[in-house]
């Protein structure tokens, strides 16, 4: 069932900052790549002001089938933890404005996505854009999403991140949401972050997939493994006093960029 659009614009007026500060590389860097951080709290809870999950279908992903690996066990392929389909779910569903995502993939991340925006779009006023470099992924994606793209709630793009938001910040566009979850290596996510006070609109969100991984690295020594660095570059070239930290849900971090 449809939830109103009254109801949804008293739930964006409160958004709650679940933690201050993001964690430190030493809190979530390991050997293990099961590494479960004990002093970063990696929960589900909503942002906005709304108590427990949107609707059934929100829902759902709290309780969907894990592979041994603890992702989701879904007919499209993906390394989302429930806490980050949950996460990716309630953005989509509650930001203003369109979705930019970066690294497609197969389309997992974008197919919960869109089913957010059919119930909370605004019936087809906000799209997703989703980009990924490999054609061949790409293909997969528009074969999974096909249904998606029918009804007009995603456009799926052959293309290098850096490059598609560069020419984004050129046509002066501008996202409500943006996942970003490309490259994890300290460069190519520096370069992103760099440009994102020039994308997100005030007000809007971007949501880091890998910001907790246990391969985060440290720059200087590329320790646990090399040049593996989202939570880093995060912490180094997000424009200073834009955005906010607010909390780490699975393996991702959200940030909101000041209004
Ligand atoms: C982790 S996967 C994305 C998973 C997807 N978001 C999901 O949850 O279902 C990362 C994808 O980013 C793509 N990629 C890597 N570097 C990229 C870049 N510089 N620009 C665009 N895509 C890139 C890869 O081809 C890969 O398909």
């Amino acid at each position: 069932m449809a939830i109103s659009g009254l109801k949804r614009w008293l739930w964006r007026r409160t958004a709650v900052r679940k933690d201050t500060a993001p964690p430190a590389l030493a809190d979530v860097a390991s050997e293990d790549l099961y590494f479960v951080p004990p002093n970063v709290n990696l929960d589900y809870t909503p942002t906005f002001g709304f108590e427990g999950f949107l609707n059934k279908e929100h829902e759902e992903w709290a309780n969907w089938p894990l592979t041994p690996d603890r992702i989701v066990d879904h007919r499209i392929f993906g390394w989302l933890r429930r806490a980050d389909a949950l996460k990716l779910y309630e953005m989509a569903a509650m930001c203003d404005g369109d979705i930019l995502e970066l690294g497609t993939h197969q389309g997992l991340s974008s197919h919960i996505m869109t089913a957010a925006l059919r119930r909370f779009g605004d019936t087809g006023k906000r799209r997703i854009c989703t980009i990924d470099l490999d054609e061949p992924c790409v293909n997969k994606a528009c074969e999974n999403l096909a249904g998606e793209i029918a009804e007009g709630l995603v456009d799926v793009r052959v293309g290098e991140a850096g490059e598609v938001c560069r020419r984004y910040i050129a046509q002066g566009k501008r996202f409500g949401f943006i996942f970003v979850d490309h490259s994890h290596y300290y460069g190519p996510m520096r370069e992103v972050c760099q440009m994102l006070g020039q994308l997100v609109a005030p007000g809007g969100f971007v949501l880091f997939h890998d910001f907790t991984d246990p391969r985060s690295a440290f720059p200087e020594s590329g320790k646990p493994e090399p040049d593996f660095g989202v939570l880093a570059a995060c912490v180094d070239s997000l424009p200073d006093g834009e955005f906010e930290y607010y909390g780490a849900f699975g393996c991702a971090g959200l940030y909101g960029r000041r209004a």
